[in-house]
C-alpha cells in the first residue's frame, strides 16, 4: 500500500477502544497543566484539603510519572518534602519493590529503602484511580518501610472499576468522580 493511502485510511479508521495506556491515557491531564490558572487552582483544591484533614505530614510521595506533576508543586506549597515512587530500576541505591498488573500488562514500582522513616506521616498522590493496582503497589512500599499513610490522594477516580476497594483500609481521597 502506498504510505499516502495507508496515512489516510490509518486516519480513517476507528479509534480502538483501548489504546496504549488504556483508559487511563485517555484521561489527560496536559490541559489542566497548560492553565497555569486552572493548574494554580487544582494545587489550591489539595492544599486546602491536606491542610483541612492532617495536622501534620512529612510526606508527599507521588507515583512515576503523572504523580510526578502534582507530587511536587503540592508538597511546596505544604512546605514539606516529595518522595518519588519509581517504576523499577530507575532509583539508585537500596530499593524497596512491589509488582502490580495494568490494563495493559505487568509492572513494578520502588521505593528507596531510606526514603521514609518507621512512622513517619506520608500522603500518596498520582493523577488517576483506575483498577487501583497502581496505588495498591505503592501502598505495599510505604507500608513496608513501615512510615503512615494518611491518605491515597487523586484527582481522578473512575467508580465503575472500583479500585478504591483494592486500597481495603487507606483512606482514600478523590477530587473528581467519573461512573
Ligand atoms: C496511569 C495513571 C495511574 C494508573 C492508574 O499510569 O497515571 O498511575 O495508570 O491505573 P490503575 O489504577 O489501574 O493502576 P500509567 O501506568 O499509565 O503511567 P504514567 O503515569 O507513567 O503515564
Ligand atoms: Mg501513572
Amino acid at each position: 500500500v502506498p504510505p499516502q493511502e495507508a496515512a489516510s485510511a490509518a486516519a480513517a479508521a476507528p479509534l480502538p477502544v483501548l489504546p496504549r495506556g488504556g483508559v487511563s491515557a485517555r484521561l489527560d491531564i496536559s490541559p489542566l497543566l497548560k492553565d497555569p490558572v486552572a493548574f494554580r487552582a487544582l494545587i489550591d483544591l489539595l492544599e486546602d484539603h491536606l491542610r483541612a484533614s492532617f495536622p501534620h505530614i512529612d510526606f508527599i510521595a507521588g507515583l512515576d510519572s503523572r504523580g510526578f506533576l502534582i507530587g511536587p508543586p503540592l508538597a511546596q506549597r505544604l512546605g514539606i518534602g516529595f518522595v518519588p515512587i519509581r517504576k523499577k530500576g530507575k532509583l539508585p541505591g537500596p530499593t524497596e519493590s512491589a509488582s502490580y498488573t495494568l490494563e495493559y500488562g505487568k509492572a513494578e514500582l520502588e521505593i528507596q529503602s531510606d526514603a521514609v522513616e518507621p512512622g513517619q506521616k506520608v500522603v500518596i498522590v498520582d493523577d488517576l484511580l483506575a483498577t487501583g493496582g497502581t496505588m495498591r503497589a505503592a501502598c505495599e512500599l510505604v507500608k513496608r518501610l513501615k512510615a503512615e499513610i494518611l491518605e491515597c490522594l487523586v484527582i481522578i477516580e473512575l467508580k465503575l472499576l472500583k479500585g478504591v476497594e483494592k486500597l481495603e483500609s487507606v483512606p482514600f481521597y478523590s477530587l473528581l468522580q467519573y461512573d
